[in-house]
């Protein structure tokens, strides 16, 4: 049995009066939700603030980078352990915006897990296809290419305690969701990939979806005999829309 979980990604959002108000409601609205693992990511300055507010319930915090290096001269950078002491138990790697925007490759994505779980974080390892990819018929080579360089790097066995995302990436804050069938053909091929690699540890492996997930979408995805809970960027920015997604994955 694979606990659900779903991680709020808020990417480059937010403000120190809204982390206070978004925690305080995402908490009041967890009453009586216990089946689902509920993490939020919030921009490196707010993660204190974040962990400080979750400190004694059930939400955990998690960064949304990290850098590869032990701490020292890296202007700008965060390290693992920085993370840690702020209270992280999780990190996002790989993010499609990463890999776009700030050329991350599946080598420097799969270091990063690497350093990320020897550290003692769980990495969330986000994979996934870009519309050209996937019109070019090429979703399975792009996807295994990024799942193979990780395991490559960081080994099998950090699964099942590490977390993959499938993040198509021309869902990703698009309004256009993968359907409930589309993904759930990538997930079980995630599986499938981790099995041949480590047999124990896929059944146990929580790959989550992400990509324009909404409190209307998520029942269906989250159905899914493959789809173990989300990553959401816009609608966990609203505490409605999130606790929606959250009993969602609940029930
Ligand atoms: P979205 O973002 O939910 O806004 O599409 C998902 C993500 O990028 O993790």
């Amino acid at each position: 049995m694979r606990t659900p979980l779903v991680a709020g990604n808020w990417k480059m959002n937010g403000s120190r009066a809204m982390a206070t108000e978004l925690m305080a409601d995402v908490h009041a609205g967890l009453s009586g939700v216990s089946g689902v693992d509920v993490v939020i990511c919030p921009p490196f300055v707010l993660v204190p603030q974040c962990s400080q507010a979750a400190c004694g319930t059930s939400v955990a915090v998690g960064g949304q980078n990290l850098d590869t290096h032990e701490p020292g001269a890296f202007t700008g950078e965060i390290a693992a352990e920085m993370l840690i002491d702020a209270g992280c138990e999780y990190v996002i790697v790989g993010h499609s915006e990463r890999r776009a925007l700030y050329g991350e490759t599946d080598e420097l994505v799969a270091h990063k897990t690497r350093v990320a779980f020897t550290k003692g974080l769980v990495p969330i390892i986000c994979v996934g296809e870009t519309l050209e990819e996937r019109e070019q018929g090429v979703t399975e080579e792009v996807v295994t290419r990024q799942l193979v360089a990780v395991l490559n790097e960081a080994g099998s066995e950090i699964f099942p305690r590490a977390i993959i995302a499938y993040e198509p990436v021309w869902a990703i804050g698009t309004g256009r969701t993968a359907t409930d069938a589309q993904a759930q053909d990538v997930h079980a091929l995630v599986r499938e990939r981790l099995a041949g690699a480590n047999s124990a540890a896929a059944e146990s492996t929580r790959i989550l979806y992400g990509g324009s997930v909404k409190p209307q979408n998520a029942a269906g995805l989250f159905s899914q005999p493959d789809i173990d809970g989300g990553l959401i960027g816009g609608a966990s920015l609203k505490a409605e829309d999130f606790l929606g997604i959250i009993r969602a994955a609940n029930s």
